[in-house]
């Protein structure tokens, strides 16, 4: 028996777990029934759509120790999905092509008895057309961003905030030393997950998120509060995807063969907002970029998608194709690949989460 394992779209701590505890449990598995083999694809699916293709096998030396490891040993991309497949043209422009057959011919004729997915909602879409042109995938969840409604949380998530946390930790006493406004914004896309969770871990004064826009005067006002006699200073933690009213978000032009717009650099937009609007304070501003996918995963992260790679392995032994890895209720379980891609994770205004983030005294400057 055979799985095929890859990684798709941004990368996010605890890849490296999901692919051990695959291959862990297949190991455990081969020793007292037929055989499983893993393989992994290199940069999702390039290793099987390149010409030579680069598929290896994931031996125990391979992936003995790799839980620990921040990225992914597939490596990944988020500039080939296969359905709409970006060729950038002699005269420099990017055109898309379907080449889902040609992946669907190439995966049959490999003759995977599983097919594996790691990734967000861009990829589980693709996993969705892959199964329904027959083949058996399988889908496991993967983002810092926490958008993903069919599971409860995804892992990599936490990992981001304690980073983040870390982050606005060091701020608050340079803030704090300089009576000076901090902003520092985090990443998240359409989601402020990220952001408020590290606003209430690090105590933040004020916390914007897509899901609620802002209104700059009651920001002005909220941080001319904090001030008495010249002295005082406020932390703010901003999400990439954060708006004012009426306003719209700030995106650094859509990349070329990217699906998505970029986001990033709406920390220096409030930032001239604020002293447009009247703002006495000196502002700095922190881009955390990056570094909030980076590095080691957290306990927690390691926990969550080792049982994820055990899961995929058994939805595989099981036959059970179609469907995502998910945690619900505080169990491992599977949802469909059509319900797992139906809905994205907005934050509530109206949830627990915003309500006790106020009770706590942090604005959302609406
Ligand atoms: O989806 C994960 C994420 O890190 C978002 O939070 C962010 O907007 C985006 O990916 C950045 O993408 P890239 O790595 O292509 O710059």
């Amino acid at each position: 028996m055979k799985i095929l394992v890859l990684t798709g779209g941004g990368d996010a701590p605890g890849l490296n777990a999901v692919i051990r505890g695959v291959c862990k449990r297949a190991r455990k598995e081969s020793l007292h029934s037929e055989p499983w083999e893993v393989y992994g694809s290199i940069e999702a699916f390039n290793g099987v759509l390149n010409e030579p293709q680069e598929i290896i096998k994931l031996t125990g030396k391979k992936t003995a120790g790799i839980h620990v490891k921040g990225g992914t040993i597939l490596k990944t991309t988020n500039k080939a999905n296969p359905i709409k497949f970006p060729v950038v043209q002699p005269d420099g422009s990017t055109q898309f092509f379907d080449r889902s057959d040609e992946l669907v011919k190439k995966l049959k004729a490999l003759k995977f008895d599983a097919i594996i997915n790691i990734g967000g909602d861009g990829s589980q879409k693709i996993s969705k057309t892959l199964f329904d042109k027959g083949l058996p995938m399988i889908g496991v969840p993967k983002t810092i961003d926490n958008d993903l409604s069919a599971t409860d949380i995804t892992f990599g998530f936490q990992t981001a905030v304690q980073i983040a946390t870390d982050s606005f930790d060091k701020l608050v006493t340079t803030a704090e030393s300089h009576h000076r406004v901090m902003i520092m914004e985090v990443m998240g896309r359409d989601a402020g997950w990220i952001a408020l969770h590290t606003a209430i871990a690090g105590g933040a004064e004020i916390c914007l998120i897509p899901e609620i826009p802002y209104d700059i005067n009651k920001l002005v006002k909220k941080i001319g509060a904090r001030y008495k006699n010249g002295r005082g200073f406020v932390n703010i933690v901003i999400a990439e995807g954060a708006k004012p009213k009426a306003g719209s978000i700030t995106a650094s032009a859509g990349e070329k063969g990217s699906e998505h717009v970029r986001l990033g650099g709406v920390a220096y937009q409030l930032s001239k907002q604020l002293k447009d609007a009247g703002c006495q304070a000196e502002i700095r501003e922190t881009v955390l970029g990056h570094v909030q996918r980076g590095g080691t995963p957290t306990a927690f992260d390691r926990v969550l998608a080792s049982l994820f790679g055990v899961k995929a392995f058994e939805l595989a032994l099981n036959k059970q194709f179609g469907r995502m890895v998910a945690f619900k209720n505080n169990s491992i379980t599977s949802v469909s690949l059509e319900e797992a891609t139906a809905e994205y994770n907005f934050l509530s205004k109206d949830s627990y989460l915003v309500q006790a983030s106020k009770g706590l005294g942090i604005s959302f400057g609406d």
